[in-house]
């Protein structure tokens, strides 16, 4: 084994890589339960890729064939009905994971400086996300693959000038078709996890360059040992291999769980309505995103017409996710972590968190008089959060970071 290793090493960086990224590569000792999630992700990518390609092995894109064909791998191809739903329960399973992993920045301040480009690569990550579910929707080719494309493609079409043929564009006709099918099949399979290899390569490479962050918004490279090391750093290999892999087993418990006892996990995962093949002429009765996407079609909801445009809906459903990327230069406070942040921050933060799930409900039910006030409502409180930020940070009260973690 040695022999075959210092065979490689010399002509390839592997004992290099290996001790420079995980056996010497020092991350803070004090990381809690909300540091799994971006090893999580991680295995969550893996399963999507690895399903997926065997997924693309028996799936048609083809909108005569693709529902049909979906059929067939869940009834004839062996072990199909597994790969489809650990294909559709990891979809939601990556937004469970990335939403989690995204509130432990907001608690820990973690797209602070120096973080900042970490926190860009992770909303490009997050855009890309959307995209890639979005479009992967499409390929069952059921009612609801159908209609949603074609309410969420027609939002395009209210942008002023450019809409229409930026909708013609999407769709590659003048409703949702074979065409929009197969161009969204090409995106989903090949370009879009393509640009996300690359992007996760860059936010590991951005973190690995400035370091973790940790649950008391200490930097720990301030204070290194005689030997270099950080002081409140423990290699990252085995200490923190070892704990991701308890968060791996109890990630897989619930995971395999839900994809074998309610893979449609009651209509939010997979809807009924998507199993019924394509209709061009038949609305169904009740369109809507899947649990992930209804935060901001809540607020698209919320957002009356203007001069009979429905853009300010959707210019307000874009801002929405946009304004995360503006997160480092809005918030002033002195320190990063919750911990040591006044009320004010802890208050904003609970709304927040309040008005995105509420958002998120309102978004899954029907339309009615008082769930778009209640929307209304909650959307100002949602811009509230960001817009207010570089005030309440500023006039918050706050305790001084310590020097060192605290770990007791
Ligand atoms: C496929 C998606 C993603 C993967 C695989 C991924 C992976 C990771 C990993 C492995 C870490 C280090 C471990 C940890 O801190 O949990 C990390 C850290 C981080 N990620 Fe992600 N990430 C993804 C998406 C995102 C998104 C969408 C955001 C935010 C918009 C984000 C923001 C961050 C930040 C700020 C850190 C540093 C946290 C700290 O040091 O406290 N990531 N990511």
């Amino acid at each position: 084994m040695e022999k075959v290793i210092s065979w490689i090493d010399a002509r390839f960086p592997l004992s290099a890589s290996f001790k420079a990224h995980l056996s010497e590569y020092y991350a803070p000792k004090n990381f809690n339960f909300w540091y799994y999630f971006g090893s999580l992700a991680l295995l969550v990518l893996v399963i999507q890729i690895v399903t997926g390609i065997f997924l693309a092995m028996h799936y048609k894109p083809d909108g005569d064939m693709a529902f049909a064909s979906v059929e067939y791998i869940m009834r004839d191809v062996p072990y199909g009905w597994l790969i489809r739903y650990a294909h559709s329960t990891g979809a939601s399973a990556f937004f469970v994971v990335i939403y989690l992993h995204m509130f432990r920045g907001l608690l820990y301040g973690s797209f602070r400086q120096p973080r900042e480009l970490i926190w860009i690569f992770g909303m490009l990550i997050y855009l890309v996300l959307m995209a890639e579910a979005f479009m992967g929707y499409l390929l069952p080719w059921g009612q609801m693959s159908y209609w949603g494309a074609q309410v969420i493609i027609n939002l395009f079409a209210a942008v002023p000038f450019i809409g229409e043929d930026l909708s013609i564009l999407i769709r590659g006709d003048f409703v949702v078709g074979d065409a929009t099918l197969n161009r969204f099949f090409a995106l989903h399979i090949v370009a879009l996890p393509l640009v996300l290899l690359g992007l996760i390569a860059a936010h590991l490479v951005a973190l690995h360059e400035v370091g973790s962050n940790n649950p008391d918004g200490v930097e720990i490279k301030k204070h290194k040992g005689p030997d270099g090391h950080p002081l409140d750093g423990i290699p990252f290999h085995p200490y923190y291999t070892v704990k991701d892999i308890l968060g791996v087993v109890v990630f897989l418990i619930a995971f395999t769980a839900i994809l074998f006892f309610a893979p449609e996990m009651g209509g939010y995962f997979l809807e009924a309505n998507n199993f019924i093949p394509a209709d061009p002429l038949k609305t169904p009765p009740h369109i809507a995103p899947v649990w992930y996407f209804t935060p901001y079609y809540a607020i698209l909801r919320a957002i009356p017409p203007m001069f009979g445009s429905q853009f300010p809906g959707v210019l307000a459903m874009g801002v929405s996710v946009m304004i995360f990327f503006a997160l480092p230069w809005l918030d002033k406070s002195p320190v990063k972590s919750i911990r040591y942040r006044g009320p004010k921050y802890k208050i904003a933060l609970a709304l927040f968190v309040i008005a995105f799930v509420w958002l998120g409900v309102l978004g899954v039910l029907p339309s009615t008089p008082l769930a778009t006030w209640i929307a209304r409502v909650l959307t100002v409180v949602y811009f509230a959060f960001f817009l207010l930020m570089p005030w309440y940070t500023r006039n918050d009260s706050y305790k001084m970071e310590p020097e060192r973690v605290n770990d007791k």
